[in-house]
């Protein structure tokens, strides 16, 4: 305690009044907020200016936040946090599918469907087939699996981004592996795009310099009984933002190939236009202990 709060104990002194605090963890986290706020105003000295600036900054932020936008998370996914917190969250032997962030877009729950549907519900973009496999990290195959996906179309938006123009569920869909773990589906190759830059998050992003995309890539989320669900993605190899996406989600072991493939009997037993892409994925689980 004291009556002479100073430049020199501030830090000592706001600390000490977490001294008795019930929580263990909210303590643990109050200082850890403290040292770690106090020490970035210590290296950075902002003016009195530059401090409101950084509050309304902030306060645009959350006004921004409505039902179907999230500004917050944005802020968290540009500075690498919301990568990093997953990372601690999930790590996982070196045989599983790694893990990165789940993102915005996955508002609506995927229609169910057989394996070989095309997600496309529009005209446009390169055909695409996805085959893939799930097993678990003994490479044993998992029948019964569920894999959710979504994905932008070839101009990079999500659906849910253009309502009335793109159709509902579009590029989205919940597959079941068959007895040998497999599953595939039709869709078309999804573009780059970047995060929303109508906004603080976005704004603050260009007035830094750095580029607002996000490599070209596939959502999934991998399930099956017994064993721990992953959200992930497939990123497109070759991609101009693969070693740049602005949210730090891209993982080397995510990377694909994804083929071009010319060849009309194949392209005729997948029931896709000659030529199409093909990318394959195992997505690797986790038993749970
Ligand atoms: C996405 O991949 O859908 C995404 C992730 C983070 C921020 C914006 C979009
Ligand atoms: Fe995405």
């Amino acid at each position: 305690m004291t009556r002479n709060f100073t430049e020199e104990n501030a830090t000592e002194e706001v600390l000490s009044r977490y001294a008795d605090c019930p929580n263990p963890r909210l303590k643990e986290v109050s200082e850890a907020i403290v040292r770690n706020l106090h020490a970035l105003i210590r290296e950075v000295e902002p003016t009195t200016e530059e401090w409101m600036q950084a509050l309304e900054f902030l306060t645009a932020v959350g006004q921004k936040c409505d039902d179907k936008r999230q500004e917050f998370i944005l802020l968290s996914d540009v500075f690498g946090v919301s990568t990093l917190v997953d990372a601690i969250n999930n790590r996982k032997p070196a045989d599983a599918t790694e893990s990165t962030v789940l993102g915005p877009f996955h508002m609506v729950e995927s229609p169910a469907y057989p394996n070989g549907e095309n997600v496309a519900r529009h005209g446009g973009g390169a055909a695409l087939v996805v085959t893939g496999t799930v097993t678990d990290t003994d490479g044993n195959v998992l029948p019964d699996a569920k894999v959710d996906i979504w994905q932008a179309n070839e101009d990079g938006f999500y659906d849910v981004q253009k309502p009335g123009e793109l159709p509902d569920l579009n590029l989205r869909g919940l597959f079941t592996t068959q007895q040998d773990g497999s599953f595939w589906f039709r869709s078309i190759l999804p573009s780059f795009y970047p995060i929303p830059t109508d906004g603080p998050v976005g704004e603050m992003v260009l007035a830094a310099g750095r580029h607002p995309n996000r490599p070209a890539h596939i959502h999934f989320i991998g399930m099956a009984e017994g064993h721990e669900p992953i959200t992930s993605h497939l990123f497109v190899e070759g991609d101009p933002y693969i070693e740049s996406d602005v949210v730090f989600g891209v993982k080397e072991s995510l990377v694909r190939d994804f083929d071009l493939i010319d060849d009309e009997r194949r392209a005729k037993e997948y029931g896709v236009p000659n030529p199409f892409y093909h990318v394959h994925n195992v997505i690797s689980l986790v038993r749970n202990t």
